[in-house]
């Protein structure tokens, strides 16, 4: 039985209020834009399935070295800009980011509870760096759901852990539309305004025919 532990169910994210914005008064369509880029995304459970151990951890998770072809399920791109509580690029931060297979599955020994299969070509886990201005962007394919406890189906998710000089922050991102967001505790457990931060469009659509989406996060201090 896969759980994700409930107990960071209270850790909804506070709102960032931008200094500056408020008290100088600048004009209300300036500071609703600041804010709306600003608020602070949601901590999210670590969760069970955070590696013990990685070999690769490229940005393209649909390959790996020796594997015997492209990884199974729908390839998309995930991008995004992280920034920090005052809404500066976190240039150079880390991310970290892991994920079942698009089965559910995570190749994590703890992951016994079910009964789909691995994905040998499939990396599970990337570790990257963001660009000078906090950009972000790797490859991916979209990770089926998993039984959590009694009826709770998790919804597809990645699990993203960030680190940058002053913060950090783990939480995990979905897909907009799935038929099994609504019934899920832990997005659930996220305050409506913040939830949608958490919620990605797969949209646009690049010339080979992949879905891409924007994930960006906002790091509030340590
Ligand atoms: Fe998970």
């Amino acid at each position: 039985m896969t759980v994700e532990r409930l107990t960071d169910l209270s850790q909804i994210s506070r709102r960032a209020l931008v200094g500056g914005a408020v008290a100088g008064g600048i004009n209300m369509l300036a500071e609703n834009s600041v804010n709306a880029a600003c608020l602070w995304t949601a901590k999210q459970a670590e969760g069970p399935f955070y590696p013990e151990e990685v070999s690769e951890t490229d940005w393209d998770m649909t390959n790996v070295v020796g594997g015997t072809g492209r990884a199974f399920g729908e390839v998309i791109e995930v991008s995004g800009q992280v920034r920090d509580s005052r809404c500066h690029s976190a240039g150079g931060c880390t991310l970290e980011i892991w994920q079942a297979n698009a089965r559910g599955r995570y190749a994590h020994l703890h992951d016994t509870g079910n009964s789909q299969p691995l994905d040998h070509n499939f990396q599970g886990y990337a570790r990257i760096v963001a660009d000078g201005n906090g950009n972000y962007r790797f490859v991916t394919i979209v990770p089926g759901s998993y039984p959590a406890n009694g009826d709770w189906i998790r919804p597809p998710h990645i699990h993203f852990k960030v680190k940058s000089e002053f913060s950090s922050l783990t939480t995990q991102m979905y897909f907009d539309g799935n038929e099994h967001n609504d019934q899920d505790y832990l997005l659930n457990g996220v305050a409506l305004e913040d939830r949608r931060a958490l919620l990605v469009k797969f949209d646009q659509i690049h010339a080979n025919g992949m879905r891409a989406g924007k994930f960006d996060l906002v790091l509030a201090d340590d």
